[in-house]
């Protein structure tokens, strides 16, 4: 972690004076940091709390059509330093019942910088979710079509990597889009060519882009002679996978600069686990990032998005800046250059 030198007295105010807002559609964020989904987010109370607690936006986990009690224990494993590998199995109180606890909080979707995350197992039930939620005033949806355990034993292509299932679902949920509604689609690492994915979100009329979902994972118990996790496969995040992330995001922003499509924000997932990270995906050209694993390194997991966005207005006020606009995309076009 870095250390700065305070060089002057008032060095202190200059730093809190800082802007790390960013616009996300027609939301302003106080920073670029959000919650990602399925880490502490089950309830609604809990995402609120996070907000409060100082996060620029809070994913939920994601909402399926059935209510779904996910797989049994292990199912978050820990097996080196810095790797979690996960297979939850979509753990979620189902679609009707998180759309009653929306009506019942009576939350302002134009205020309130809250994303529903959806997981649909094919496209009528991705049309059935978003439609209900979208009833409710629900403004913004991260599609979750790259969960790589969302099937039992998980031996199957997932929805993210079948690229005609990914357009048939884009051009099903275009029919029941409404004129506010932004979709973010969330892609998976587990593919050849990440931007053949970007190509078909584009030509689907996305809003926006967020990666990466976990990387495909399996552990091994030598001595139980047996995989770890309870469902064997499984998906890997937390700090190993950053380098993973950042060059599926470079292929996916160099694709968007180059088609013109920079206009569509990018979100920026995996691995982050402070500050210095967060650097690094701005420097990359992201809108904003996703934190998840590594939220459990802080002793207070809420107070993780103020440390993080402190720390973020230190490194900025070092390297002279004073809002994220003056800095993102930097390392991209440094790379464009070299491949021009
Ligand atoms: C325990 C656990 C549960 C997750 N549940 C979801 C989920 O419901 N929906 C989803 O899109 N991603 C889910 N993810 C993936 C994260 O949102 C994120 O994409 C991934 O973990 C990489 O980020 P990280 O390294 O910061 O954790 C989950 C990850 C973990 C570790």
């Amino acid at each position: 972690m870095i250390k700065i030198q305070f060089q002057k007295k008032d060095d202190a105010k200059e730093i809190k004076a800082i802007d790390t807002s960013i616009d996300l559609f027609d939301l302003k964020l106080k920073n670029p940091l959000i919650l990602a989904s399925g880490i502490l987010g089950v309830s609604l109370e809990s995402l609120m709390q996070i907000l409060k607690a100082g996060a620029g936006a809070v994913i939920s986990k994601s909402i399926g059509f059935k209510p779904k009690e996910g797989y049994v224990n292990p199912i978050v494993i820990k097996p080196m330093e810095n790797v979690f590998v996960n297979a939850v199995g979509l753990p979620n109180p189902g679609y009707q019942k998180f759309v009653k606890n929306i009506k019942e909080y009576n939350i302002d979707f134009n205020k309130i910088p809250l994303i529903i995350s959806v997981w649909g197992g094919n496209e009528e039930e991705f049309s059935t979710i978003i439609g209900s939620f979208q009833d409710v005033g629900v403004k913004i949806f991260e599609l979750n079509i790259s969960c790589p355990h969302s099937d039992p034993k998980s031996r199957k292509l997932i929805i993210g990597q079948m690229p005609d299932k990914t357009d048939q679902i884009l051009k099903d949920l275009k029919k029941i889009k409404k004129n506010n509604t932004k979709f973010i689609i969330k892609l998976s690492p587990n593919v050849t060519d990440i931007t053949e994915f970007v190509k078909i979100a584009i030509s689907n009329g996305i809003d926006g882009i967020s990666a990466i979902n976990t990387v495909q994972a399996l552990e091994i118990d030598p001595y139980l002679e047996m995989p770890v996790l309870a469902n064997y496969f499984g998906g890997q995040s937390g700090p190993s996978i950053r380098c993973i992330a950042q060059k599926k995001l470079a292929d996916i922003i160099l694709y968007l600069r180059k088609n013109n499509r920079s206009n569509i924000p990018v979100i920026g997932v995996g691995g982050i686990r402070n500050a210095e990270d967060v650097m690094r995906f701005l420097l990359l050209g992201v809108e904003c990032v996703q934190i998840g694993s590594a939220i459990s390194y802080y002793k207070n997991p809420v107070e993780c998005f103020n440390s993080i966005s402190n720390e973020l207005k230190k490194i900025m006020y070092k390297q002279g800046y004073n809002k994220i606009s003056e800095f993102r995309g930097k390392v991209i076009k440094v790379i464009e250059e070299r491949y021009k």
